[in-house]
């Protein structure tokens, strides 16, 4: 077996590795068991996920010497939720998790990111180990700490930055995520090409579809580069206060309509995002940001993977631009009441513009509704 690739994650107190590459779910005990203080853990995973990944990571712990127990919430967006929170950390409280403890996420973003919130709050914060199992888990929500829950007023409102202290991402699990789950989660390896890495872009041009083909290798490099992206990014601004907005590239659009489709399968947040991305290109073409040809190249490159680019191929949204600009209001990059965005001057240069005009936004919508 080969060793996996290492990145380093440099965070002061709170560094970490995060390794990529073949078997380490079946090799989770040997990177795991030197972090644990006593030999315990427990995995909270989803019924999906656990069905298939959740015997192979406990046999790896329990053959180390680690006792195992298991928590499994419900697949999908909806248990990012008060009501499933509760429940996980009595749960936990239940178990006698104690502080020093580890928690393995073993999911998608859904459930690295409630288990990751738990973890922040358990006794006041509990060490936590991310196993992300799709692609937007392992190029995204696994690395940089950002954990959350959703309310009525919008996605990832409550939740806490916490770093976990380790990221396996096993690319072979990859195999099993449904075809319009993998599209998803390209649509984040695209926005590191798109935000800062036009040479990678270009690799995904060329790449891409061989890739969501199932090409193992080309996986491994996207996931690789992916992750090294955004380690960088997160290492030079941990809370966001600068650069790391940049990662939200096509997230303000792609959370209006996200939210209008009210989290649902009807739209994947994945899905949401490359439509959010062609918006935001678009809308740095309309204000003489960013030349035509660069937008033209980033909606045919994800029409090309089957990633929806326009509003008209969400099914069901019926929606008018001004019931989508509540939704932006809700943003987390709204300050004192302005709105900001990350526009593009071209591919691999996107940029922070705060202080975009409403109405301005509002006009695009509507064009772009009618189109
Ligand atoms: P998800 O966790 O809902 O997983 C998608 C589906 O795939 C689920 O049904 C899941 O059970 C299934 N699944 C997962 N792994 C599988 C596998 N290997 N084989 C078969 N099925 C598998 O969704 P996601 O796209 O991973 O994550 C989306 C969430 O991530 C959103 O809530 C989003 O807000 C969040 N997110 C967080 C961050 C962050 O920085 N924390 C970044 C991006 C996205
Ligand atoms: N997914 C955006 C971030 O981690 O900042």
């Amino acid at each position: 077996m080969t060793n996996p690739e290492k990145i380093y994650v440099g965070l002061d107190d709170n560094s970490y590795d995060v390794l990529v590459g073949s078997d380490l779910i079946s090799r989770a005990g040997n990177f795991i068991a030197p972090l644990l203080r006593r030999k315990r853990i427990v995995i909270v995973t989803d019924d999906n996920v656990g069905g298939l990944y959740l015997n192979p990571l406990s046999a790896a712990l329990t053959s180390n010497g680690v006792s195992v127990e298991a928590i499994t919430l419900p697949a999908g967006e909806q248990t990012k939720s008060f009501s499933q929170l509760e429940q996980l950390c009595d749960n936990l409280v239940e178990l006698k998790v104690e502080r020093n403890d580890l928690i393995v996420a073993l999911g998608g973003g859904v459930i690295g990111d409630i288990t990751g919130f738990a973890a922040s709050i358990l006794r006041r914060g509990c060490r936590f180990v991310q196993i992300p199992t799709t692609l937007l888990a392992q190029v995204d929500s696994s690395v940089g700490g950002k954990t959350a829950i959703n309310v009525r007023g919008g996605k990832n409102l409550i939740g806490a930055f916490h770093q976990p202290v380790l990221v396996l991402a096993d690319t072979d699990v990859l195999a099993s995520l449904p075809p319009r789950e993998l599209r998803a989660g390209y649509a984040e390896v695209v926005k590191y090409g798109l935000l800062g890495d036009a040479t990678f872009f270009e690799w995904l041009e060329e790449n891409g579809p061989a890739l969501l083909s199932g090409d193992p290798v080309l996986m491994s490099h996207a996931v690789q580069r992916s992750i090294t992206a955004k380690s960088r990014i997160v290492e030079a601004d941990e809370k966001e206060t600068g650069q790391r907005a940049l990662l939200n590239l096509g997230h303000t659009f792609g959370h209006a309509f996200e939210a209008e489709m009210g989290y649902s399968q009807k739209l994947l947040h994945g899905e949401a995002v490359a439509l959010g991305m062609v918006m935001a290109f678009d809308y740095s073409v309309t204000k003489g940001l960013c030349n035509a040809d660069h937008a033209v190249r980033v909606k045919t490159h994800l029409e090309d993977v089957g990633l929806p680019v326009t509003p008209y191929e969400i099914d069901g949204f019926n929606a008018s631009a001004a019931e989508l600009m509540t939704h932006i209001w809700q943003d987390k990059k709204v300050s004192a009441g302005k709105l900001t965005f990350i526009l593009a001057r071209e591919i691999g240069e996107a940029f922070i513009a705060n202080d975009v005009d409403a109405d301005h936004i509002e006009n695009f919508l509507e064009t772009a509704l009618q189109a």
